[in-house]
């Protein structure tokens, strides 16, 4: 059933359906496209001369077989200008994956070796990126529909000559694929699928087939661990509020602390959202599934870190027991803060929750991952996470990892006025200081809680949601944004301790 990549040489001669992207202005000739250009009886080389194919990104063409050959077809895809760009390969991937998918294709060879000499580490980097590809493209949520056609594609060999050097890396693929279907399906789940509740069973039961352990506090252990403002956002729900806590790796290097954001729901509480897109917020647990996911991911994958995920949820709702505008939560540390719009409910319970994972775990570095403030979209679009930090060095590091996943990242500044602004006036901190500079001023609260430890904050509001305008290798709705970000950083963290 699920979809597989694997490596072996080239079939000589070529068989079934082969896949082969190239850029523009393609010359059949030293490409390493005669064996292809043979078995069809030379109609590859036609293709390209007579410019029925350009190369241009984001398109493909197909060429039939002669009748009585091993080899069936061959779908060109276009990289356009350039092959050495990862987003690139991950359209092409997508690309393909449509084409074969509407021809009902169940398996095909992908020619990743051309054209040119490439190298292992570019014939893996390249690989890595179709398999993310085609996976964007053919996954569906539609667990919930009486018919949902599954895509035909079962398998895809890459055929190339670094057959060795491929294997461990597609191995390392298919986790992460499967972590980033299972954000992408707990973040498309309803709120009436996906309550508090839920989230921690999943949680749980997908800590458990990764070895991770896991502990879940319920809403009367959030209560008596005096963890107020999780309570307190928690509090118009009648499935309360849960935090919950993996550990994985443990003993196995630098500890790190991951926080993810998860708000299974959020109306806006009192200060109630308006309805045009608000079904959206049943993402507003994105940060929880990707640090979940990355969490069970880098435990499958014995990543060398130690890792605590604390994962505050809650469901933000109006109601009469809601927490309302003008309340003084008392935080973990004792400290209060002053909520000023219930819709400002993230960084409530985020704040509770690096304070926890800081006092309890004493990690050497925290990363939150929030869908944390509209601004962020506004800033950057809806493809581009924002990046906030108190430590350059961490800063760095994270926006170094989101380059190598391609999953793109921006810093934002967070600096002593958006501290200052989020000072309150009847209490210690307030969760609104007004509407400019948004994004860096619900980070600034966060900061107050990360204190001394190292911490980096990843706004995600823009990128976990695809409503059309994001990536063409993404699907509608839920991206799956973080979670290769979240492992290529942690692979670094462990690299260089
Ligand atoms: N979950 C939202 C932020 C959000 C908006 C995520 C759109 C994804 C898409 C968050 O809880 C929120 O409501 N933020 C407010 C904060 C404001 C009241 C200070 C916002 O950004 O408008
Ligand atoms: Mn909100
Ligand atoms: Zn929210």
């Amino acid at each position: 059933m699920p979809l597989s990549f694997t490596a072996s040489r080239p079939a000589t001669p070529p068989a079934g359906v082969v896949v082969v992207a190239l850029p523009e202005r393609t010359r059949r000739t030293r490409s390493g496209l005669e064996p292809l250009d043979r078995a069809l009886g030379g109609a590859l080389d036609r293709a390209l001369r007579s410019r029925r194919f350009r190369g241009e990104k984001g398109t493909t063409h197909w060429i039939t077989a002669p009748a009585g050959r091993r080899l069936e077809a061959v779908l060109l895809v276009g990289l356009g200008d350039r092959v050495d760009d990862d987003a690139r390969w991950l359209e092409a991937g997508a690309g393909a994956a449509r084409a074969l998918d509407a021809a009902r294709v169940r398996t095909a060879s992908w020619w990743i070796d051309v054209p040119g000499d490439v190298d292992a580490s570019e014939v893996t980097r390249r690989a890595a990126r179709v398999t993310r590809g085609v996976a964007g493209a053919l996954y569906r949520f539609g667990v919930r529909r009486r018919a949902h056609p599954a895509p035909a594609l079962r398998r895809v060999t890459f055929a190339t000559a670094h057959v060795a050097a491929l294997r461990p890396v597609l191995r390392r693929a298919a986790v992460v694929r499967e972590a980033v279907d299972t954000v992408r399906e707990l973040v498309n789940l309803p709120g009436n699928h996906l309550r508090p509740s839920d989230l921690a069973a999943r949680v749980r039961a997908m800590a458990r087939t990764a070895g991770v352990r896991v502990r879940v506090l319920g809403p009367r252990q959030v209560r008596n661990e005096k963890l107020g403002a999780l309570a307190a956002v928690g509090a118009g729900s009648d499935d309360g509020p849960r935090l919950i806590e993996l550990r994985a790796n443990v003993g196995a290097g630098p500890r790190v602390g991951l926080v993810g954001k998860g708000v299974t729901f959020d109306t806006g509480g009192i200060s109630l959202k308006s309805w045009e897109k608000m079904d959206e917020m049943k993402g507003d647990m994105a940060g929880a599934a990707v640090v979940a996911a990355a969490t069970c991911a880098a435990a499958r994958l014995e990543l060398p870190v130690e890792i605590v995920a604390v994962i505050p949820a809650v469901e933000n709702m109006p109601d009469g027991a809601a927490y309302r505008p003008g309340d003084i939560v008392t935080t973990f540390t004792g400290e209060t803060i002053e909520v000023l719009s219930t819709d400002a409910e993230g960084r409530l319970i985020l704040a509770d929750a690096i304070a926890w994972l800081r006092e309890r775990h004493r990690p050497q570095v925290v990363v939150d991952v929030a869908t944390l403030t509209g601004a962020v979209m506004v800033a950057l679009g809806t493809r581009i996470a924002g990046v906030m930090g108190n430590t350059p060095e961490q800063t760095r590091r994270l926006i170094e990892a989101a380059g190598r996943a391609a999953e793109p990242a921006w810093e934002l500044p967070l600096d002593e006025t958006f501290r200052e602004a989020v000072r309150g006036r009847h209490a210690d901190l307030r969760n609104y200081a007004g509407r400019y500079g948004s994004a860096s001023l619900a980070a600034a609260l966060l900061a107050h809680f990360a204190g001394e430890t190292p911490w980096v904050h990843v706004d995600i509001a823009g990128a976990f949601w695809n409503d059309g305008s994001g990536a063409p290798w993404h699907p509608r709705g839920a991206t799956g944004y973080g979670v290769d970000l979240i492992l290529e950083y942690l692979e670094a963290v462990g690299r260089d301790r």
